[in-house]
């Protein structure tokens, strides 16, 4: 792909921007169904690395975070109860562009974990309470029967399914156990792949200094471009 346009030099000094126009041109360039998956690399408490995809669900520029959703009691979670730092790339093949993130995940806000959530569909609501991800499970008809059981606990109709899902309200409220995570790059890498195998390539740290109530004031980035 030697058309693909590289990296601006010198390089600018905020590279949030970028990552936030590749997302919108991997969106609308609508080659993949899932253009904000993210790889998702955490480290459990003892020491053992994983990783598995996540959507990114918001890119906040100022101050400078991400976001994605998932269950508070997974082995994602419990490892960054244990490791907050974690590592994340999104790569567009279709484009030929990767974009890693290595930073701090906190826990997003409960109203904000609250707003999003209400955004759902009803099915993906009743979905979140019935998985309790990461647990062992007897079989699939099991996550199923609980799945329904739960319906039922919280109010929905006798002929509820996993596909009809109407709660009298209109909505489910949150499960205290699904909510979002920020992640705080402390450095990010952009790769744009080159003519010829001569790629382009730079990475941007930035310090980050603990603000209280799980927030941080970022220091300025700093870019240098690497050896690809
Ligand atoms: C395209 C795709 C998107 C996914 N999005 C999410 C997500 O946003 N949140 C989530 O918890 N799991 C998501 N998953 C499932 C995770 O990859 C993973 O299986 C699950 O979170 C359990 O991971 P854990 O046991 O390591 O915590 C997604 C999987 C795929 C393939």
């Amino acid at each position: 792909m030697s058309e693909n346009p590289l990296l601006p030099t010198p390089l600018p000094d905020e590279p949030l921007r970028i990552v936030a126009a590749w997302l919108e041109e991997a969106v609308s360039a609508a080659v993949q169904p899932n253009p904000n998956a993210m790889s998702l690399a955490t480290v459990d408490a003892d020491g053992t690395p994983s990783l598995r995809i996540v959507l990114l669900k918001a890119l906040v520029e100022d101050p400078g975070y991400g976001v994605f959703y998932t269950n508070y009691e997974s082995r994602k979670s419990r490892a960054i109860a244990a490791h907050p730092e974690v590592a994340c790339c999104l790569h567009w093949d279709a484009l030929a562009r990767q974009v890693r993130l290595e930073g701090v995940a906190v826990r997003s806000p409960a109203a904000e974990s609250d707003r999003y959530f209400a955004t759902r569909d009803p099915a993906s609501q009743l979905a979140a309470w019935g998985s309790d991800q990461s647990r062992p499970l007897a079989s699939r008809q099991a996550l199923i029967d609980q799945t329904l059981a739960r319906a039922k606990q919280l109010g929905l109709p006798e002929n509820t399914t996993l596909q009809k899902v109407e709660p009298p309200g209109g909505a489910l409220p949150r499960p205290p156990h699904w909510g979002g995570y920020r992640i705080w790059p402390r450095a990010i890498e952009l790769w744009i792949e080159g003519a010829a195998r001569v790629h382009d390539r730079a990475r941007w740290e930035r310090t980050l200094r603990p603000s209280g109530n799980g927030a941080f004031t970022a220091g300025p980035w700093r870019g240098e471009r690497l050896q690809p």
